[in-house]
């Protein structure tokens, strides 16, 4: 087991910048997941982590140990690839085998260390079949298998799941947190989705055009987002985003969206940042509705049923909203007053996306 510290570390192809200073501290024994849309970076971190590319500049630490400019095989770490990259003339048994006799381990400890890993992942019976022969979640496990025989000190994951149905994915996302939980070692899982970031990772680091927007536990994540990105892409659906100003108003504090009649009286925490444009960040849970007189009125546009609840979309002062209710709270909506839950509202900063503070 190792912790892992990245140290400023960036990565340039040509004039493509694929990993912009990225600081990231790994407990010894975490389960850290790195998430964030297509071309953000994330297999390219990974690789610099195993050693498959060097760095533009910056440090990679493991243990403490500069690992930088270490080859691939001496940095202890094993990666998993998208593809599996089993070989397809090899059973499962001598993938599994292939990198340890590679390494000219012994005999007997590749059939002892293969059987290990076999019976944890449940592959004891398939030892003597042909990866064609093997399901997609199968295929996953072998190549998972293969990884573990090595016992490197770090994991390296890069979108394993991908390539399985939406229900496999969900069984093996509950193994790998099993298997986390029993092998006890530093894993860095890479996903571009970002349901299996929540579900599987104890801290998340999202991702976008190389940088760390925000690490933290899902939860932060999820309810304190740092970054409009973040709120944007953590959760389904994301945030609803209105943007306008902040107003001192009868020696209170509003926020004014101009035009449309889009007016909230808000608590004085934001009064520093009085006159500013920003952006109202809102989960669509956090939007409730009301007969009364008080809530901005909206008309529904539509309403998916989801069987344990339902998303609505309302057009409310020229925007149109997500708002997510029990499924008899929207049967056959056409208007509603909102009510906006403002203590569960994030505001961001219109230029920069900044979280305020
Ligand atoms: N060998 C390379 N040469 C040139 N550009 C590269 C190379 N590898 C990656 N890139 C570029 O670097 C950026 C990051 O790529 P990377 O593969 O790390 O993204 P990713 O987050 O893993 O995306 P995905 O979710 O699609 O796998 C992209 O713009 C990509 O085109
Ligand atoms: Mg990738």
């Amino acid at each position: 087991m190792a912790s892992v510290r990245l140290d400023n570390l960036s990565k340039n192809f040509g004039s493509v910048r694929a990993v912009d200073g990225v600081s990231l501290e790994i407990p010894d024994g975490e389960l850290m997941v790195l998430v964030g849309p297509s071309g953000c970076g994330k297999s390219t971190l990974l690789r610099l982590v195993a050693g498959l590319e060097e760095p533009t500049s910056g440090g990679i630490f493991l243990d403490n140990r500069d690992v930088s400019r270490v080859k691939p095989q001496d940095r202890d770490v094993a990666m998993v690839f998208q593809n599996y990259a089993l070989f397809p003339h090899l059973n499962v048994e001598q993938n599994m085998a292939f990198s340890l006799k590679f390494r000219k381990v012994a005999k007997p400890k590749i059939r002892s260390r293969v059987a290990e890993a076999a019976e944890v992942l449940g592959l004891a019976d398939l030892l003597c079949r042909k990866p064609a022969e093997l399901s997609g979640g199968q295929r996953q496990r072998v190549a998972l298998g293969r990884a573990m025989v090595c016992q490197p000190k770090v994991f390296l994951l890069d979108e394993p799941l991908s390539n399985l149905d939406a229900r496999m994915r969900a069984e093996m996302r509950a193994e790998i947190v099993q298997l986390h939980r029993r092998l006890a070692t530093t894993m860095i899982f890479v996903t571009h989705d970002q349901t299996e970031a929540m579900t599987l990772g104890q801290r998340l680091c999202v991702l976008d055009h190389g940088q760390v927007m925000q690490t933290g536990s899902p939860m932060e994540l999820y309810r304190q987002p740092a970054h409009r990105f973040v709120g944007d892409f953590i959760g389904t659906p994301g945030m609803n985003f209105v943007r306008g100003r902040l107003e001192k108003r009868d020696g209170g504090l509003a926020f004014v969206e101009s035009g449309n009649g889009f007016e909230l009286g808000l608590a004085n925490g934001l009064a520093k940042h009085a006159g500013r444009e920003v952006e109202l960040g809102i989960r669509p849970e956090n939007i409730s509705i009301t007969d009364a007189d008080g809530g901005l009125p909206g008309t529904v546009q539509s309403c998916e049923t989801l069987g344990h609840e339902s998303l609505l979309r309302v057009c409310c002062g020229g925007h149109e909203l997500v708002v997510r209710l029990p499924v008899a709270d929207a049967d056959g909506l056409a208007k509603a007053g909102l009510l906006f839950d403002l203590a569960a509202a994030a505001w961001f900063d219109a230029a920069t996306g900044q979280a305020l503070i």
